[in-house]
């Protein structure tokens, strides 16, 4: 059985978490889109592990770790990240397979995130500046370098050169020369050689040999490309349909869908965020979920749980079951909101709409639930949970029409519920 999990809102849900603790169940865990612009934060023996591109499924001896078609690789990053879990005494050995089609961020990739980020001015995305927008932009223009081109080729050569020179066209007074990095790249290609190949075909490989395969997206649905809150979005697939396309599998190897959702809300960068909470009680879950990005440091903005959005998520990718994460967060707060529909000027709309931004005097419409005074923080069964806290996690499911499988009470794998005659249940027969 291959079960995808993925983002429910705007990224930062705590997939990380989720991946780390459902690994031992898989042979392989596969990540479909994104670049290093995420950051997958998990603990394990009180050591804090931040992993960017490959997945967290490397931390388990013994399980392959496969980076998809859709992601976009920076190789820097990747060896920097290969160097630092070797340090941690992790070694990637031959487990980790990165798809030959997969597309490069090369360093100038970055300058043109940051330039097309200042060009905006005030209308900026926000993004993570890893030049993730301009490689897929590269991709979709049919001029990008993949894994697989990295050999002493013409081809390469005569593509370096034209988006060299496409580059200084772009960036005032560059006379960037393209040989060096022609032979950087090569010298890239000579240090990936040993981890790339076909994935799609060590994935097929995988399931008639009966493995199974978590996959994993990056970022959230809210972020989607096509499904997100555009142009506040990053520049890939996020939602189900990522997996498919970035792995090379046909969606019947998908057998469930895993949402990940915050027992409330959280963004980073710009873009419209109709739940946000100022003040007090921003700065309170801000502080109290140490709500910063795993990749950039940023503070990240703090709202309540919009269920228009989870509801959203869950039709567009087929979401079984949501894994609510860091409901201890909430713990000790006197009154929780759960935003149910949005006033649009006299509508009352309860659909998620197409354009956010435009939406002109949007309000959120709030449900008020009472909090809880005993700590959820550690909590590994359900009826350890406060009558109050239940209560609200039975009314997320009913507003966000989907049942919660698993209950994240920390940051520890140990901090876990995971509600038995769920479907998370049936999927994970191995406990840790
Ligand atoms: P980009 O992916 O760097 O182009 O950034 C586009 C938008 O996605 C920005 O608002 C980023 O803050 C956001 N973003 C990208 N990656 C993540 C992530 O892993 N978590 C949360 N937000 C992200």
């Amino acid at each position: 059985m291959n079960i995808v999990v993925l983002g429910a809102q705007f990224g930062d849900e705590g997939k990380g978490k989720i991946v780390d603790l459902m690994t031992p169940n898989f042979s392989l865990v596969a990540r479909y889109q994104g670049g290093h612009n995420a950051g997958h934060t998990v603990y394990v023996n009180g050591k804090k592990f931040v992993l960017h591109l490959i997945p967290s499924g490397i931390l388990h001896e013994g399980v392959k770790c496969v980076i998809g078609n859709g992601v976009v690789v920076d190789p820097q990053a990747l060896f920097k990240e290969i160097e630092e879990l070797a340090q941690l005494g992790i070694e990637v050995g031959d487990r980790l397979l990165i798809s030959d089609k997969a597309h490069l961020i090369l360093p100038y990739h970055r300058e043109l995130d940051v330039l097309s980020e200042a060009r905006r001015g005030e209308r900026k995305i926000g993004t993570t500046s890893r030049g993730i927008g301009p490689a897929y932009e590269d991709k979709i223009g049919r001029r990008g370098i993949r894994v697989c081109d990295l050999v002493d080729t013409q081809a390469l050569a005569d593509e370096v050169r034209e988006n060299v020179s496409a580059r200084n066209r772009i960036i005032k007074d560059s006379t960037l020369d393209w040989q060096p990095v022609y032979d950087q790249l090569l010298a890239f290609g000579v240090r990936m050689r040993r981890w790339t190949g076909d994935v799609s075909l060590v994935l097929d490989q995988a399931r008639q040999a009966g493995q199974r395969i978590l996959i994993e997206g990056a970022q959230g649905a809210m972020l989607d490309i096509d499904h997100g809150t555009y142009p506040y979005v990053t520049s890939s697939n996020a939602t189900i349909g990522g997996a498919c396309t970035g792995l090379g599998i046909p969606p019947k190897a998908i057998h469930g869908v895993l949402g990940v959702a915050k027992a409330y809300l959280t963004r980073v960068g710009e873009g419209p965020f109709p739940t946000e909470l100022d003040g007090e009680m921003g700065n309170r879950l801000r502080e109290t979920g140490m709500e910063y990005g795993a990749s950039t440091g940023r503070p990240r903005r703090c709202g309540w749980y919009d269920a228009v959005a989870v509801r959203y998520a869950v039709r567009v990718n087929g979401i079984d079951s949501i894994a609510l994460t860091k409901l201890d967060v909430l713990d000790g707060i006197e009154t929780i909101e759960i935003c149910t529909g949005y006033k649009i000027g006299d509508r009352t709309v309860t659909e998620f709409p197409s354009d956010l931004n435009t939406a002109g005097t949007l309000t959120p419409i709030y449900e008020s639930w009472p909090g809880w005074t005993t700590p959820t923080k550690g909590a590994r069964d359900y009826a350890q949970l406060p009558a109050e806290a239940q209560r609200y996690i039975r009314r997320l499911e009913e507003v966000s029409g989907v049942p919660v499988g698993l209950i994240s009470t920390g940051s520890d794998r140990l901090e876990t519920i995971i509600r038995s005659g769920s479907v998370v249940a049936d999927w994970l027969p191995r406990k840790n």
